[in-house]
């Protein structure tokens, strides 16, 4: 949850743009015929100059109001249509777009549940967050105006600059000068606009999971009186987002500059020139109206470009970002034919020689755990014991494949768990945790989420996890909890947990240690119950309490990344000093000594 890796190799904004393709392909009819029917608006409002041009050379030269009647009508006519098909275009547009956000999102959060646990150890959530919100907004907002209008608006200049040629060619000639300059521009601005815009982005994604963090660790914030430092940090970024922003604004400010003075400058020229060829007689006053207003029409097509390209740019920035969650590989599947292993199966739980490395640690570090073998047999539950921070969670986010292990093989009746596919190995592996964590739904749904159905499963489950006191919330087991309904505490919510990995009647139980916020009577009640469930269960039971270890037939202990010892827990309370150190909650042992 620190860093955000972002490997990016420099790419071409139309070559990342062109990556939304396959979600825009399913209403590219109607993005073609809105784009259309925007060109074809916009094309005729570069006919009302000509018409223009008709009544200023006919009727007005020759004192007709009848003509100049019939012209105005033409007029109103044509500005209507053009209003109507922009109108259209906007509502041919509208849905089609929300649709394919809604279905990049949707791809996105589904993507994001079957990344492995090792990206989200890697990205900060914020990061996450910012992706699946303001940049798809942007993507959303550059498919509606943007896409469409470098389109229109370069089609529109097109056929403006040709009439204005047809209509004088010295004159369209001045007016195409600034041409050559406003492309510089354009291509130099690309240029840093996207690394301006790269960062704010990224800075947005930052900022997000500040505020994330402060309203998860609230308590924490308030507890230790950190708001200061908090609100510190926030604005420290906030103003580093607010730099950029002033970055990108001051970028677009000088682009606009030359792109809205250099044309004006140019129609400026251009009308002098035009009134002296009127004033000579080598010109029709018609005409020099015609092109002027030809000119003025072309003012917003060519002002927006600054604009449009920004918003491009944002737009590639945002896709850039949204495909780099997505190209992030998920979690494989089955990896090895299932019907390899021959031999006699042998049943239980397995641990074959595992090694283990978290893929970031960094190179040359030990591994967390080293050949760990360890078997637990079927029906059998065996606690596992270690110092804190010897990799006693770690070993049991092995078994659900949380994490793929790096060498050696976990097998679950003599298959090995890369050869069943997850829905298999999740449906007979059920897990609980140290942090038990509650979503934000109805009790019945939570504990229900570990499988099983129905309320006799239901009632079993809570009874073995002595999570009765369900029953006693204000609406039972429809009570909502997690973050939008009542907030439990923590032995509850522990107890909640471990009736959800026992609802399902897994053939595996593995208990990250289950049992260590409840009191002692509690956690008797409980293990009295979990003792009949285990009967018929192969458990992993991480444990650090003696009462928790009874539970269990027999006892490993995890020293060093190795199983040093397993045996029942009488037997290693004589024969093993770390483990009888690690029992007795006597500090005084130095545990040095003994190694
Ligand atoms: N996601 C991770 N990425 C990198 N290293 C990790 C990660 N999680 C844990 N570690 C490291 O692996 C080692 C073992 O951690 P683990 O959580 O398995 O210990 P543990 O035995 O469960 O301890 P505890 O009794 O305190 O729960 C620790 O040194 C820890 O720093
Ligand atoms: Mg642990």
């Amino acid at each position: 949850m620190s860093t955000t890796p972002s490997p990016r190799e420099p790419r071409s904004t139309v070559r990342t743009l062109l990556r939304l393709w396959p979600y825009v392909r399913p209403v590219r009819t109607r993005l073609f015929t809105a784009a259309f029917i925007a060109v074809l608006a916009s094309c005729i409002g570069l006919v009302i100059p000509l018409v223009l041009k008709w009544m200023v050379d006919g009727p007005i030269a020759d004192r007709d109001p009848a003509g100049v009647w019939l012209g105005a009508l033409y007029l109103l006519l044509l500005g209507l249509a053009e209003a109507l098909l922009f109108g259209f275009r906007r509502w041919l547009v509208a849905r089609p777009l929300s649709h394919v956000e809604a279905e990049m999102r949707a791809d996105l959060y589904r993507h994001l549940q079957r990344l492995p646990i090792a990206f989200h150890d890697r990205w900060a959530s914020g990061q996450l967050l910012s992706r699946a919100t303001t940049d798809l907004m942007l993507l959303r907002m550059f498919l509606a105006f943007p896409l469409t209008f470098l389109l229109v608006n370069g089609v529109t200049i097109l056929v403006g600059v040709i009439i204005m040629l047809v209509q004088d060619w010295t004159l369209g000639l001045v007016i195409l000068v600034p041409a050559v300059p406003v492309l510089i521009t354009c291509v130099v601005f690309e240029k840093q606009y996207s690394r301006a815009a790269r960062q704010a982005q990224d800075q947005v994604g930052d900022l997000t999971t500040v505020v994330e963090e402060s309203v998860l660790g609230i308590r924490i914030i308030k507890g230790f009186g950190r708001h200061r430092s908090q609100a510190r940090a926030f604005r420290e970024l906030s103003g580093k987002l607010r730099g950029t922003e002033l970055h990108k604004a001051r970028l677009l400010a000088a682009i606009l500059g030359i792109i809205v003075t250099l044309p004006e400058l140019a129609i400026g020229a251009a009308l002098v020139l035009g009134a002296v060829q009127v004033a000579d007689g080598e010109l029709s006053a018609g005409t020099l109206v015609a092109f002027l207003s030809t000119a003025l029409a072309l003012r917003w097509p060519v002002d927006s470009i600054g604009f449009l390209l920004a918003m491009s740019q944002e737009a590639a920035t945002a896709t850039e970002r949204y495909f780099e969650v997505m190209d992030a590989e998920p979690e494989s599947g089955a990896t090895a034919s299932p019907a390899k292993d021959g031999g006699p199966r042998e049943g239980g739980l397995r641990f074959e020689n595992i090694t283990f490395r978290y893929p970031d640690a960094p190179e040359g570090s030990p591994p967390v755990l080293d050949r760990v073998d360890l078997h637990i047999r079927p029906g059998e539950s065996l606690a596992l014991v270690g110092a804190t921070g010897s990799g006693k969670t770690t070993l049991t986010a092995l078994v659900p494949r949380l994490h793929e292990v790096t060498d050696g093989r976990i097998t679950l009746d003599g298959r090995d768990i890369r050869d069943m596919s997850r829905e298999e190995l999740r449906s007979r592996v059920a897990v609980a945790f140290e942090e038990p964590t509650l979503f934000s739904a109805t009790v019945g749904e939570n504990v229900l989420m570990g499988g099983g159905s129905g309320e006799e499963d239901l009632d079993r489950a809570l009874a073995v996890a002595q999570a009765d006191f369900a029953h006693a919330l204000p609406q039972g087991t429809a009570t909502q909890v997690g973050e939008q309904g009542l907030s439990l505490s923590g032995g509850q919510r522990q107890r909640l947990a471990l009736a959800r990995a026992v609802v399902g009647r897994p053939d595996f139980l593995v208990l990250d240690d289950p049992l260590s916020a409840l009191d002692v009577h509690t956690e008797a009640a409980v293990e009295a119950a979990l003792r009949r469930v285990l009967a018929d269960t192969t458990a992993l039971i991480v444990a650090h309490r003696p009462s928790t270890v009874l539970l269990a037939d027999r006892v490993a202990l995890l020293s060093g990344g190795r199983i040093t010892a397993v045996g029942t827990h009488h037997e290693l309370l004589r024969g093993n000093a770390e483990y009888a150190h690690l029992m007795s909650g006597d500090p005084a042992e130095e545990l040095e000594e003994q190694r």
